[in-house]
C-alpha cells in the first residue's frame, strides 16, 4: 500500500482524505493507494515526517500551521516553493524528503482567466496570501496588497514584487479585475466590514476568490455574487492544488502524465464532505 496523508493541527474538519481518495477510487488505485489525516503538534511535525517513508508513505500535503516548517524538513525544494517561503506538498523519494507548493498553480487552475496583465487586489498579508501573490506576480498580474495591518503588506509586496495599500478610506473592488480574500474573515470571526471594501461596487466582468471554506456563503462572496461578479470559492482552490499533489506523487511511481485526477470526482467528494 503506498500511503499519503495530510498533516495539520487541527486536521479533523480536512476535506482532503475525501477528496484524495475519491481521485484514487475513479483513478483504479484505491487498493493501492491510501489517504489518511493525521494531527501533528508543530513541536512534533519534524520527526513525525522523517518517520513517515519507513510507514509506507510515499507523500503528503501539509497544511496550517506547517506550510513553513515543511519547507525547512526538506532535503530538497523546488524553486518555487523557496520563493514563496512555504511548502504544502512533500514527496519521499530514495531517502529525500521533496517540497513542492501547488497552492500557487493550484490557485491559477481555479481562475476562470489567466490574470495576466489584470488588475488584482489581495486581501491579507499572511501565509495564505504568499503563494497568491507570488502566482499573481508570477503571471503578469499588476497586484495590490491590502492588510488590517499595513506593515504586513509593505513587506509582503516588497519581497514579491506587488504594491502595498496603505490608508485611504474603503478600496472600491470595481475597479479592480480579481479581488481575492486571503484573510480568515469569513471563518466565524470578523465579516465584510473588516475588509476595506466598499459593498456595494461589485460588478459583472471581475472575479472574486474566497479562499476559505466552510458551509455556506460568506458575506463577501454574496455582495460578490449580488453585484454581478462571477465568485469562485475556497473548495475549487482546495481541489486543484490537490489534483496538482496527486499528479506529483502518482507520477514519481508511474511517470508523468499515466494518470489524470478526475476534478469532477474530486469536487463532488469535498462538496459531500
Ligand atoms: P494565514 O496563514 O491563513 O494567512 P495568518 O498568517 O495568521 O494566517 O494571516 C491571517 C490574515 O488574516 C492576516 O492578513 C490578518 O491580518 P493582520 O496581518 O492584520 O493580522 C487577517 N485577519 C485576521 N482577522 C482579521 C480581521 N478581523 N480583520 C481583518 N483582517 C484579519
Amino acid at each position: 500500500m503506498n500511503r499519503l496523508a495530510v498533516l495539520g493541527h487541527p486536521v479533523a474538519h480536512s476535506r482532503s482524505p475525501a477528496m484524495q481518495n475519491a481521485a484514487l477510487e475513479q483513478l483504479g488505485l484505491a487498493g493501492e493507494w491510501s489517504y489518511e489525516a493525521i494531527d501533528v503538534a508543530p513541536a512534533a511535525f519534524a520527526s513525525r515526517v522523517a518517520e513517515m517513508p519507513a510507514e509506507g508513505f510515499a507523500g503528503a500535503n501539509v497544511t496550517v500551521p506547517h506550510k513553513r516548517a515543511a519547507l525547512e524538513v526538506a532535503t530538497r525544494a523546488s524553486d518555487r516553493a523557496t520563493q514563496i517561503g512555504a511548502a504544502n506538498t512533500l514527496s519521499f523519494s530514495g531517502g529525500e524528503v521533496i517540497a513542492e507548493n501547488t497552492d500557487a498553480p493550484g490557485f491559477l487552475a481555479a481562475l476562470p482567466e489567466s490574470p495576466r496583465d489584470k488588475r488584482a487586489l489581495v486581501l491579507g498579508a499572511g501565509g495564505a496570501a504568499r503563494a497568491i501573490v507570488w502566482a499573481l506576480v508570477g503571471e503578469g498580474a499588476e497586484v495590490e496588497i491590502w492588510n488590517r495591518t499595513p506593515e504586513r503588506a509593505a513587506e509582503l509586496a516588497g519581497e514579491l514584487g506587488a504594491t502595498a495599500i496603505e490608508g485611504g478610506g474603503p478600496l472600491d473592488p470595481g475597479e479592480r479585475d480579481l479581488v481575492v480574500n486571503t484573510t480568515s474573515v469569513g471563518m466565524g470571526e470578523g465579516g465584510l466590514a473588516d475588509l476595506n471594501l466598499d459593498p456595494d461596487s461589485f460588478r459583472a466582468g471581475q472575479t472574486v476568490v474566497e479562499i476559505v471554506y466552510g458551509d455556506g456563503e460568506t458575506e463577501l462572496a454574496a455582495a460578490a455574487r449580488e453585484g454581478g461578479a462571477t465568485v469562485v470559492d475556497g473548495l475549487e482552490m482546495l481541489v486543484q492544488q490537490g489534483a496538482e499533489s496527486l499528479r506529483i506523487w502518482l507520477g514519481q511511481l508511474y511517470g508523468t502524465g499515466k494518470h489524470e485526477p478526475s476534478l469532477e470526482a474530486m469536487r463532488s467528494a469535498v462538496r459531500r464532505a
